[in-house]
């Protein structure tokens, strides 16, 4: 009878031995850089690009830094076995950690405000993760103190993510979509754009590229507000500063309306198939603004999550405004 152990090419042999080669772990990053084309036809020669993030295996842009934090964590003794990896996050970097977590053997548990999406709550729970729930007025600073009270309480238990002061996460960004989108462009970005949460994507690439060439101009993208329906994304000044967050590295700032943001993201699923979420919205809001004010040159922003996490929202505009106005009482949206 014929042998049914499978023939294996001397190559593949080697990547299976290869812990990593098939691990969701190895599809974090290398994400595709899409051209915006139709919403920019009326541009003369300036060009849109979006790192497409949301096609992470944990799918956002915060797979990145949850995985260096998480390595760092394990290479420093910080996180063992026994320690439950405790964060505050609105959302992303939680199902991040979660993911991650999984594939590594830890317990998980997250502070969140309470008003984040259900499908939210149900993909962390999918997860296994314990949720602490948190005023939602109080908003992401609110969970973020209460993490910090929880791990107070009992350091000896948790390995603290600490997103918003962990250099892991800018480092992650420095390593990986920084040298990512030089030879994407074939090193022809003319400008960086990123939204501004923790300040991680924005300060890691933003130093790596400016590294490369100090003429490539840096831009972060906040909401107008500290009212806002941005999620994953902070108004620093009324909010608490994240440490990683470095504005001296940034060229600019620019600040979009929470309509704007949505009404952009509608625009990018129907008009150029990108079903993303509100913070790509206000990202190609700000770099259509920016490439509108330029003569020539290539930008290359994040589009951080897709349209999916946020199932209530972009199906109609004004039906999203009044949502928000229920969510927010005090957005009162602009005036036409
Ligand atoms: C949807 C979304 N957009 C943007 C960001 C901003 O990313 P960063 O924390 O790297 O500033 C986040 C971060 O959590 C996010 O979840």
């Amino acid at each position: 009878m014929e042998s049914l152990s499978l023939r294996v090419e001397p190559g593949l042999r080697k990547e299976l031995k290869n812990e990593n080669a098939f691990s969701l772990l190895s599809l974090i990053g290398n994400t595709p850089l899409v051209q915006i084309r139709q919403m920019t036809k009326h541009l003369r020669g300036v060009r849109i690009f979006a790192k497409a993030e949301w096609l992470n295996p944990g799918g956002s842009v915060k797979d990145r830094a949850a995985l260096r934090i998480i390595e760092d964590g394990e290479r420093s003794g910080k996180l063992t076995r026994d320690k439950i990896v405790l964060d505050s996050t609105s959302g992303n970097t939680g199902i991040a950690y979660a993911m991650i977590s999984a594939i590594r053997g830890y317990r998980v548990q997250l502070v969140v405000p309470a008003n984040i999406s259900e499908e939210r709550k149900k993909a962390l729970e999918a997860y296994g993760v314990k949720l602490i729930f948190t005023d939602p007025i109080l908003g992401s600073d609110g969970a973020l103190i209460e993490a910090q009270k929880i791990y107070d309480t009992s350091p000896h238990l948790y390995f603290k993510g600490d997103q918003y002061n962990n250099p892991a996460n800018w480092q992650a960004h420095y390593e990986t979509t920084g040298p990512e989108i030089l030879f994407q462009t074939n090193g022809q970005i003319t400008h960086f754009i990123a939204g501004v949460g923790t300040g991680g994507t924005l300060v890691g690439t933003g130093r790596r590229l400016k590294e490369h060439n100090p003429r490539i101009k840096l831009y972060g993208v906040q909401p107008d507000s500290g009212f806002h329906g941005i999620e994953g994304l902070k108004h620093i000044e009324t909010a608490i500063r994240p440490g990683i967050y470095d504005e001296t590295i940034l060229d600019g700032t620019l600040f979009v309306k929470t309509e704007d943001a949505f009404e952009m993201a509608q625009r990018l699923a129907r008009e150029e198939g990108l079903w993303v979420g509100p913070s790509s919205g206000a990202a190609f809001c700000a770099s259509l603004k920016l490439a509108e004010s330029m003569g020539w040159g290539t930008i290359v922003t994040i589009f951080p999550d897709g349209g999916a996490r946020y199932p209530e929202y972009c199906l109609d505009c004004e039906k999203q405004k009044n949502r928000l106005l229920v969510k927010h009482p005090m957005l009162i949206p602009s005036p036409p």
